[in-house]
């Protein structure tokens, strides 16, 4: 990656700006770049702690696992969430405790959870009866927390059915866990991800303290409750503050299960979206015929490099261009690949400015999570987002 710096226009010495602002509005770059700001991060998980209180932040590192950003977690004192043995191994190298790691996928090699415990690795989620056998295989003794389904329409990023059990599979599966010699302690869910105010969590919470208590009954001795993820981003639609919304997500917690000993939460967007934007060009802007309505503005990223939660226009970036002062208008938005469904925004078209054109520069705010890590390698030919620590 080239990149030169422009001289900040307008900045006089009264008019202090940061690094990060000064990267995403004038240094130039050959290709797509996420910027993302260590200290935006920094700050995010201060907010985010201080209405957690009491619960540990296992940050999903799923969200930006940019070494950098996981170096900067861990000197806050950050926890994490793995999804991989590749994850482990980057917590690890980055100074991360082993013990203050978890692995919360619930499909695991084999392989990786015996590595995951030989480094000492010792909470695991779990959903199911075979992945408990691996785990008592592999990781004898270990600690595991049952992963359960619960609804999730209220997120705009809603997770699928893919992860969790049912409530009385969940139960049998403590069953199992203890008779296989684990350390059945708790359970888990996600309320979906950009879960935009915290009164949602309620009736999922509600559900989980029922499990919770027919667990109880049944004899097991449960210690720990993570609530996942679902700390949202903002993204144009109102949201809460982050402490304000932790806080209100920790005193429903508290109403219905009191001093439950350990609580972990595992924010990934709500931690690292907004310290990141990513700086791109128009690559053409163009109409289909003289009646559109609407022009087609294709910009140098898209589904396939970064923006891959534009799926079902399901997450609406916020996008900037140094003509946002000059006429707008309606335009569909789409990425550079040549594949069709390379387009962002169709259904509900973006306002930008009628005289944007190729080459023009854009940047799209609050993407730090879920852009460079879904990003292909190299989908027709085009490199992957590249990431500027700053
Ligand atoms: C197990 C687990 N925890 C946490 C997260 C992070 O969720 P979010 O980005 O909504 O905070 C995810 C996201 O997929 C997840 O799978």
């Amino acid at each position: 990656m080239t990149m030169q710096f422009a001289a900040p226009q307008g900045l006089g010495a009264s008019a202090p700006v940061s690094t990060f602002d000064a990267v995403v509005e004038t240094a130039m770059f050959d290709q797509p770049t996420l910027v993302i700001s260590l200290d935006r991060v920094e700050q995010q998980y201060h907010a985010l702690k201080a209405g957690l209180g009491r619960a540990d932040i296992h940050y999903a590192v799923k969200a930006n696992p940019a070494p950098e950003v996981i170096a900067r977690l861990v000197a806050v004192g950050s926890h994490f969430d793995a999804a991989s043995r590749g994850e482990i191994e980057l917590c690890l190298a980055q100074g991360a405790r082993p013990y203050e790691i978890s692995f919360g996928n619930t499909i695991k090699r084999a392989a990786d959870v015996a590595y995951a415990h030989s480094v000492g690795v010792t909470l695991f989620a779990a959903d199911a009866a075979e992945e408990l056998d691996k785990i008592a295989q592999h990781a004898p003794g270990a600690q595991v927390y049952i992963r359960l389904i619960v609804e999730t329409s209220q997120a705009d990023w809603p997770l699928s059915r893919k992860f969790g059990c049912d409530r009385d599979m969940a139960l049998e599966l403590l069953d199992r866990a203890r008779d296989l010699g684990l350390q059945a302690v708790g359970f888990s869910f996600h309320v979906g991800s950009q879960t935009r105010r915290a009164a949602m969590w309620g009736p999922t919470l509600d559900e989980m303290h029922k499990i919770w208590h027919a667990a109880t009954e049944a004899g097991h001795n449960l210690t720990l409750l993570n609530i996942g993820g679902g700390f949202p981003a903002f993204y144009g639609q109102d949201i809460e503050a982050p402490t304000d919304y932790a806080a209100s997500v920790m005193d429903q917690v508290s109403a219905r299960f009191g001093e439950v000993a350990r609580v972990m939460a595992e924010p990934g967007r709500g931690l690292v979206a907004e310290a990141g934007a990513i700086v791109a060009e128009v690559m053409l802007a163009s109409r289909k015929s003289a009646r559109d309505l609407h022009r087609w503005v294709y910009l140098s990223i898209g589904r396939f490099s970064g923006l891959a939660e534009t799926d079902g226009e399901a997450i609406r970036y916020q996008i900037s261009t140094p003509r946002d002062g000059d006429p707008m208008g309606p335009c569909v938005l789409a990425g550079p690949s040549c594949d069709s469904a390379d387009v962002l925004y169709e259904k509900q078209p973006v306002l930008l400015p009628l005289s944007l054109s190729a080459g023009d520069r854009v940047v799209i705010r609050n993407c730090g999570a879920y852009t460079s890590s879904y990003s292909s390698v190299g989908f027709n030919g085009f490199p992957p987002l590249a990431v500027m620590v700053v």
